[in-house]
């Protein structure tokens, strides 16, 4: 992952405000350490701080002014966060300064080359290595040439920026897998990660593709691919709202104030989840014809009614989704599915046939295990489907076809507002395929109506907050949870330990309810509670049987119900009532006092719940 940003400009800028506002954007993509360099009367001027953004800007000169700088914010990979293993990195001789993002495999072994040659290493990262290698190449090459063959030399991925006191004018950039790409302002060009970080400053982009670098001056921009051939990119225009562009989930110090009156970003992203589901289904369903409208997907519609298998690719929360989705296309859309984590799709052998599908859930658009499974499964010749939050994301881009879920900026490290939007997609697309395949136009009409009511509903469930809070207060400094449900409610339970896990760092389990008494169950003791998803729906009865088994056992239980359940009172300890609702649609009812259960424990237990230690809000390495 990591953020890089950085300016090539004519005129002399302030480092500190341009640089350090520019990794302020990008701090949701790492917050491990920061570091900044700039070119400064042919020397270089470099800071570097572990923690976050705000400690460089404590040791950072406010004053300096240059034409060419850089700046990273590091999440780490090789490395502990350290002063010394912050970014950015230098050669032997602290000419050379560079920042990267990603991982370079062969690092080793040109580490031990580099030091027999009597290189002196300074940190324990795998991204020094390259600084040394242009050093090494310097002593025969110009700047450009050094940086093309140690680009060569190099094995995994990489966005790279690179300055040198020696070109004092010069800044080079390559990207290889990671995502890099340069904005045109009137007398300046920016580098960046993300285009969230360009926008203050420029509309104009170009994205660098894969195997290819840039050597950008105050006059000049040129890129090449690593063969030296000549590539010409034209410039996009990016026609962003402000909104669309707070969906990337930058901060600064002027975002701070979008929290309003919530404590934390979760909390006021929870709260915005009823929202996030109205702005997901607006102007998609048509409830007097039982249809959904996915204008996305109009493109492949004929293509879709071929399918005969989709899988549904994803990380974390998105992959929650994705297996709720499956509940839904299977039973109610007649489509057979199968829900793989991205990171090990890629390396599965693919067995994908011309009516195969690939739908990639991912709320940055940017997790280089999605993307990197799905550039996989584009070289096999699959329709590729998105569901994608953020606008023009790498992944937005790579597919063929596609629907935005449009949950607004999710600033909060944990995915909550997110994960309901997806699942309001997932169930419009149950009904979009569904309809094409057979589903009556009763239960069109059943499933368009009752997800129409979801937003007022959800509402409801968010004034059980005071229950939840009063619930979280006696269970907070419980070690341990496990947290079940079946069917439609069994990946909501698995959703609800990991955001425990996330935000409160309480070991959490989420279980199948059925699949407890196959081995889990000998941990249930008095210390030991269960969230359990118990909804009025086909597999309650089996539930309730489950409660009762974990009360034999002394296990204590907190229960989610639907509103009029009075027989589950009298055997849960404690109980928050959901709005009833058709089956399928439950997930999207039972999720939010799960994220409000860990909001509130991990608040209680003294965390930062915006930015939970070793997570990052992008996750752009593999
Ligand atoms: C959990 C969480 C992560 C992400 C995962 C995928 O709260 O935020 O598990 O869901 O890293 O991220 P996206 O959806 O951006 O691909």
């Amino acid at each position: 992952m990591c953020g890089i940003f950085g300016f090539v400009s004519e005129d002399k800028l302030n480092v500190a405000d341009i640089i350090i506002d520019g990794l302020k954007r990008l701090e949701y993509r790492g917050y491990d350490s920061s570091g900044l360099a700039a070119v400064i009367n042919s020397k270089i001027y470099s800071r570097k701080q572990s923690g976050r953004v705000f400690e460089l800007e404590k040791v950072i000169s406010r004053s300096i002014k240059s034409s060419v700088a850089m700046g990273h914010t590091r999440w780490a990979t090789h490395g502990k966060p350290t002063n010394k293993n912050a970014h950015p990195h230098c050669d032997c001789t602290g000419r050379i300064h560079l920042v990267h993002n990603g991982i370079i495999e062969n690092h080793k072994e040109l580490k031990s080359k580099l030091e027999k040659r009597g290189h002196i290493f300074k940190s324990d990262t795998d991204t020094e290595v390259m600084a040394h290698l242009i050093e090494e190449f310097s002593k025969k090459y110009s700047f450009e040439e050094s940086v093309r063959l140690t680009l060569e030399s190099v094995v995994g991925a990489y966005a790279l920026v690179i300055i040198s006191a020696d070109a004092p004018d010069t800044m080079i950039v390559a990207k290889k897998s990671s995502p890099l790409l340069v904005g045109f302002a009137e007398n300046s060009k920016f580098v960046a990660s993300d285009v969230s970080a360009i926008l203050p400053y420029a509309r104009r982009v170009v994205y660098l593709h894969d195997g290819e670098f840039a050597v950008i001056t105050p006059s000049d921009f040129r890129v090449a691919t690593l063969d030296r051939k000549k590539v010409f990119r034209s410039q996009e225009l990016i026609e962003q709202s402000p909104v669309d562009l707070a969906v990337h989930g930058f901060l600064s110090a002027k975002d701070e104030a979008r929290k309003n009156n919530f404590p934390h970003f979760m909390l006021k992203e929870i709260y915005e989840e009823p929202e996030a589901v109205e702005n997901a289904i607006r102007g998609r369903l048509i409830v007097k014809d039982g249809l959904a409208k996915l204008g996305g997907l109009e493109s492949v519609e004929d293509k879709m009614k071929r399918l005969n298998r989709l899988i549904i690719s994803a990380c974390g929360t998105a992959y929650l989704a994705g297996l709720t989705g499956e509940y839904m296309l299977e039973e109610y859309g007649g489509m057979p599915v199968e829900v793989e984590y991205a990171s090990e799709l890629r390396y599965k052998k693919q067995l994908f046939d011309a009516r195969t599908a690939l739908l990639s859930i991912s709320q940055s658009g940017e997790t280089a295990d999605t993307l990197e499974a799905l550039k996989e499964a584009k070289r096999k010749g699959v329709l590729n489907l998105g569901l994608v939050n953020v606008v023009g994301s790498s992944i937005a881009r790579e597919t063929n076809a596609g629907v935005y879920n449009h949950a607004g900026p999710e600033v909060s490290v944990a995915s909550t507002k997110a994960f309901v939007s997806q699942l309001a997609v997932l169930s419009l697309l149950t009904l979009f395929v569904g309809r094409q395949r057979g589903m009556s136009l009763v239960m069109g009409k059943r499933i368009a109506s009752e997800l129409s009511t979801l937003p007022e509903k959800m509402r409801r469930v968010l004034k059980e907050a005071p229950n939840i809070k009063k619930i979280a207060r006696k269970y907070h400094k419980h070690g341990h949870f496990f947290y079940l449900g079946r069917k439609y409610n069994y990946p909501v339970a698995l959703e609800g330990a990991l955001k425990l896990k996330e935000v409160s760092y309480i070991h959490a389990e989420g279980y199948g309810a059925g699949e407890m008494k196959h081995g889990p169950i000998a941990m249930i003791d008095k210390n030991f509670p269960s969230m359990i998803i118990a909804p009025s729906d086909s597999v309650y009865e089996k539930v309730v049987s489950n409660i009762q088994e974990i009360k034999a056992r002394n296990g204590k239980v907190i229960a989610i119900a639907t509103e009029g359940n009075k027989e589950i009172s009298k055997i849960a300890d404690d109980v928050v009532y959901i709005p009833k609702m058709l089956e399928m649609l439950t997930p999207i009812l039972s999720a939010s006092p799960l994220h409000l259960f860990a909001y509130y424990v991990g608040v209680m237990r003294g965390y930062d719940v915006d930015k939970p230690r070793n997570l990052a809000k992008s996750v752009t390495v593999e």
